[in-house]
C-alpha cells in the first residue's frame, strides 16, 4: 500500500483532502498518511478528525502527525506541500501593502505574490531536499503558491515535482455541471501559467479516456448567464465576444484599478480566512465531529482533494492508466514562444511514466503577450526568491506587466522589504 506525507497537514484545509482520500480510496488505496506541519497544536486538531473522517468513512489506512519533516517523509511514495509561510498574518500583509501604491493587494498576483514567493521558495527547496534524501524516487505534488514560481523552483533543484492547482478541475466540474454530464467527459483546453490562464475549447468526449468528441464550449458560453459573469467578476459581454473563460485571476490585470478600488473599501481576504479558520479550528476540537465541516466550503479550496487523488493515483500507477489532467509542469518547447524552464499550467497526459504537457495549438497575441510577460517576471522572481538581493526584487517588479514604471517598482521595493524582513535571511 501507499504511504503519503502532507507538510502543512496541519492546514485547516487538511480535511478536504482527506475527505476525498476516504470517498476515492479505490482509486488510491492509503496506507499509511502523514500530517507534517510547525504547528503541534493544529497537528493534533487536524490529525483528530482526520482520523475521524477515515474512521467513519471505514478508511484502513493509519493517519499520523508529526513536526519533523525528514522523519515524516521517510517511505513516502509521495508528499504533497501546501505550506504557507508566515501563516495568515503574512498574507494579510502582502494583500494591504501594495494597495497603498495603487497596486493590487492579492496573494499570489502582483507584489503581493512576490513577496509570498520571497519567503516561500527556500523554505519549500530545504523541504524538497530532505524528501530527496528520504526517497528520490517519491514525487513531490506541490499545491504551494505561487504554484507557478515554487514549481519552477523545485524542476530547477532537479526534483520530482509537479504543481497543482484546483482553477481547471473547478471549470471542469462547474462545465460537467451545466452539461449535466459526468465530469470524466469533460476536457480543458487550459492554456497559460497558473492563475494565468483562459479556457480556449471544452471538449465534450464520445466516452471517458476517449481521444474524440465535440466541442461545446460556444453552446457553453450561449448558455451562461449572468452567474458566470459574477463568479468570474468579469463582464459577460467580454467573456462572450473572446469566446473563451478567463479564470478569474484575470480580473487582477483585466480590472486592475477596479479591483483596488474596491479592495480598499474592505478588509482582507486573509483577515476573513482567519476568522474563518478559527472557527473551524473549533469544530474540529470537537470529539463528536466525523465529517468535513460544510463551513470549509468558504474557502477557496473546492475539488482540490479530487485534483490531488487524480494526479497521484496516476503518477503512483495505482490507477493503472494514463490520464489527462491539467498541472503545473517543465514547457519544454510546448508554448513554443517561452523558455523550456518556464512552467507552464496546460493538460498533460499523466501516469507512472511521468507528466507530458501535451501539445498546444499557437497562442493568440491577446494571451501569448501577458504570458510572456509574467513567465519573465517569474523567473526574475525565482532569481530573486534564490539569490536575494534589493536590486532582483526591484527587477521582478519592473518587468511585472502590473508595475513596469521605476518609482513604482522602487516604492513597492521598499515596502515587500519592509513587511517581510524577519522572513527573509538576506534582508
Ligand atoms: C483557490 C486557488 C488557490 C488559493 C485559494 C485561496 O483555491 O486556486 O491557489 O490559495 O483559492 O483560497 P482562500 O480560501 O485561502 O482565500
Ligand atoms: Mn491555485
Amino acid at each position: 500500500t501507499l504511504k503519503l506525507a502532507i507538510v502543512g497537514g496541519g492546514s485547516t484545509y487538511t480535511p478536504e483532502l482527506i475527505d476525498g482520500f476516504a470517498r476515492l480510496r479505490d482509486t488510491l488505496p492509503i496506507g499509511e498518511l502523514v500530517l507534517i506541519d510547525p504547528a503541534a497544536d493544529r497537528l493534533e486538531l487536524v490529525g483528530g478528525l482526520a482520523r475521524r473522517i477515515f474512521a467513519k468513512q471505514g478508511h484502513p489506512g493509519t493517519i499520523s502527525t508529526t513536526t519533523d519533516v525528514a522523519a515524516g517523509v521517510q517511505g513516502a511514495d509521495a508528499v504533497l506541500l501546501q505550506l504557507r509561510v508566515g501563516g495568515q498574518a503574512a498574507r494579510d500583509r502582502d494583500e494591504t501593502w501594495p494597495l497603498d501604491c495603487g497596486c493590487v493587494g492579492q496573494e499570489t498576483t502582483g507584489a503581493g505574490g512576490l513577496a509570498k514567493a520571497l519567503r516561500t521558495v527556500p523554505v519549500v527547496l530545504d523541504i524538497a531536499e530532505q524528501v530527496r534524501r528520504a526517497n528520490p524516487d517519491a514525487w513531490i505534488v506541490d499545491f504551494t503558491n505561487p504554484v507557478g514560481i515554487v514549481t519552477r523552483a523545485l524542476q530547477g533543484a532537479g526534483h520530482k515535482a509537479v504543481g497543482l492547482c484546483n482553477v481547471a478541475i473547478g471549470f471542469q466540474r462547474r462545465f460537467a455541471k451545466h452539461l449535466g454530464v459526468d465530469h470524466e467527459l469533460i476536457r480543458l483546453d487550459h492554456v497559460g501559467l497558473n492563475h494565468l490562464t483562459w479556457e480556449r475549447g471544452v471538449t465534450l468526449l464520445d466516452a471517458p479516456g476517449s481521444t474524440t468528441g465535440r466541442e461545446v464550449l460556444p453552446e457553453l458560453l450561449a448558455g451562461f448567464g449572468q452567474e458566470i459573469s459574477e463568479d468570474l467578476h468579469l463582464p459577460l459581454p467580454v467573456i462572450r465576444r473572446l469566446g473563451v473563460v478567463p479564470s478569474y485571476y484575470l480580473r487582477y490585470f483585466y480590472q486592475h484599478d477596479v479591483v483596488v478600488q474596491e479592495l480598499k473599501a474592505k478588509g482582507s481576504r486573509a483577515s476573513e480566512v482567519a476568522a474563518i479558520e478559527r472557527q473551524l479550528l473549533g469544530m474540529y476540537a470537537d470529539p463528536a465531529l466525523d465529517t468535513k465541516p460544510e463551513l470549509l466550503a468558504q474557502r477557496g479550496g473546492a475539488f482540490y482533494s479530487e485534483a490531488a487523488v487524480q494526479l497521484i493515483a496516476s503518477l503512483l500507477g495505482t490507477d493503472g492508466r494514463t490520464t489527462v489532467q491539467v498541472v503545473n509542469a517543465r514547457n519544454d518547447g510546448v508554448l513554443p514562444f517561452l523558455p523550456d524552464d518556464a512552467v507552464i499550467e496546460v493538460p498533460a497526459e499523466v501516469d507512472a511514466a511521468g507528466v507530458r504537457p501535451l501539445p498546444q495549438r499557437p497562442v493568440e497575441p491577446l494571451y501569448a503577450g501577458l504570458i510572456a510577460g509574467v513567465t519573465a517576471y517569474e523567473q526574475l522572481a525565482l532569481e530573486a526568491a534564490l539569490k536575494g538581493g534589493r536590486d532582483r526584487v526591484f527587477d521582478a517588479l519592473l518587468a511585472h506587466p502590473l508595475v513596469g514604471q521605476l518609482e513604482l517598482a522602487d516604492k513597492l521595493t521598499d515596502s515587500l522589504l519592509a513587511n517581510n524582513r524577519e522572513h527573509l535571511s538576506w534582508a
